[in-house]
């Protein structure tokens, strides 16, 4: 079977985790602060911006929308097509989310449809880089910023994308990372947060070691820090040593990750087009990142066409249900107004796509697809 994801770890990543563990220090440490340090090298971040890691992008999402001044009772604006912890991180903060429809060309929040939804209760939106192909971000931000609302930027899928040639968390305002297990860049778990100030940035540090106030030179020197004090409700969200030395070798071959999976969206573009029947991602992958690669199946054929393609040993997934149809959070503000997302939600498929693929393996995933359109 070819799966829909398959995670890089090559005989540096097992070193890299072998070395965490005989290190010895087995938490938040030096490899911590290392990848932070790494992590914003890459995303070649300006001065005033910094990273601060976690165990993952939903811990992420959480703190970036504590940090926005998300509390009980507010509003959340976001996709509806969107990542179920997402969903949950609104809800952790005692908030609601407000879905908001898509676009077509980019599957990301459609900024036309923003304004109306925003209430006296919205104090955020959520935008997501829907596979690492960017949202209207620009048109977004300043939306926001004629409302006073902060924006959450989830970059889960496009660490490494460029938007108007700027690295995707090198500006904006909070930006969101995911490293789990099947993402382009692996900690096994892990999230960041890239944010604007050393004040912001001092808020999750604490919030995200339960609260306690120490500094984190010691933490970061493989010690423990005595005689803190607490100030703040806080987690136990941080990122551990082992962590991040997986996610530091992993950085060391981030760009050609990144080019393999450009090349390989490419291909499958090349492959795919002309197929009566399915609609492709509308982008040549300039400056993109992908993490994963996306169809619209027309006419209901979705289903038919998993069943015959899995029959033939080829995997694929579904990213995602939207929100909407979840019990939980049918009667979010918004649910009743999605066509598009409505429409859409029925027709993505996933397509296999990893950081190292041979190139029959995408010639064969096509092939088929083309002999169930025959
Ligand atoms: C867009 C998006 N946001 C958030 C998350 C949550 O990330 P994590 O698994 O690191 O908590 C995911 C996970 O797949 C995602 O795809």
């Amino acid at each position: 079977m070819i799966p829909v994801f398959k995670p890089y770890i090559g005989a540096d990543t097992c070193k890299a985790a072998v070395d965490a563990l005989e290190l010895g220090w087995l938490g938040m440490g030096s490899y911590v602060a290392a990848f932070e340090k790494e992590l914003g090298n890459f995303l070649e971040l300006p001065d005033q911006r910094r990273i601060v890691t976690v165990n993952t992008c939903t811990s992420a999402l959480h703190l970036a929308l504590l940090a926005a001044g998300v509390g009980p009772g507010d509003e959340v604006i976001t996709p509806a097509l969107n990542n179920i912890g997402d969903f949950q991180a609104i809800g952790m903060c005692g908030a609601h989310p407000v879905f908001c429809d898509i676009k077509q060309e980019n599957l990301g929040l459609d900024p036309s449809k923003l304004e109306p939804l925003i209430g006296p209760k919205v104090k955020a939106i959520i935008a997501l880089h829907y596979s690492g192909i960017p949202c209207d971000i620009s048109d977004i931000l300043a939306i926001a910023k004629r409302y006073n609302l902060r924006v959450i930027e989830d970059a889960a899928h496009a660490v490494g994308t460029r938007v108007s040639g700027k690295m995707i968390g090198s500006y904006g305002d909070l930006v969101c990372f995911s490293f789990d297990a099947i993402k382009t860049l692996t900690c096994i778990d892990g999230g960041a947060v890239a944010v604007n100030s050393q004040l912001e940035a001092d808020y999750l540090y604490q919030a995200r070691l339960l609260g306690m106030s120490q500094s984190n030179d010691v933490l970061y020197s493989n010690s423990r820090a005595y005689g803190f004090d607490v100030f703040k409700q806080g987690y136990r969200y941080h990122m551990a040593n082992l962590h991040a030395n997986i996610g530091l070798s992993q950085l060391a071959k981030l760009n050609t990750f990144i080019a393999n999976r450009q090349k390989y969206s490419r291909k499958y573009n090349q492959l795919l087009r002309g197929v009566n029947g399915i609609v492709l991602p509308k982008t040549d992958y300039e400056n993109i990142s992908t993490f994963n690669y996306v169809i619209r199946v027309l006419d209901e054929q979705r289903q038919r066409l998993r069943v015959f393609l899995k029959e033939r040993g080829v995997d694929t997934g579904i990213h995602w249900a939207p929100g909407n149809t979840f019990t939980l959070l049918r009667n979010c503000r918004g649910a009743d107004m999605l066509p598009v997302t409505d429409e859409i939600g029925k027709q993505i498929l996933t397509l296999p796509l990893w950081s190292f693929m041979d190139d029959e393996i995408i010639e064969n995933v096509c092939q088929e697809i083309r002999g169930f359109y025959k």
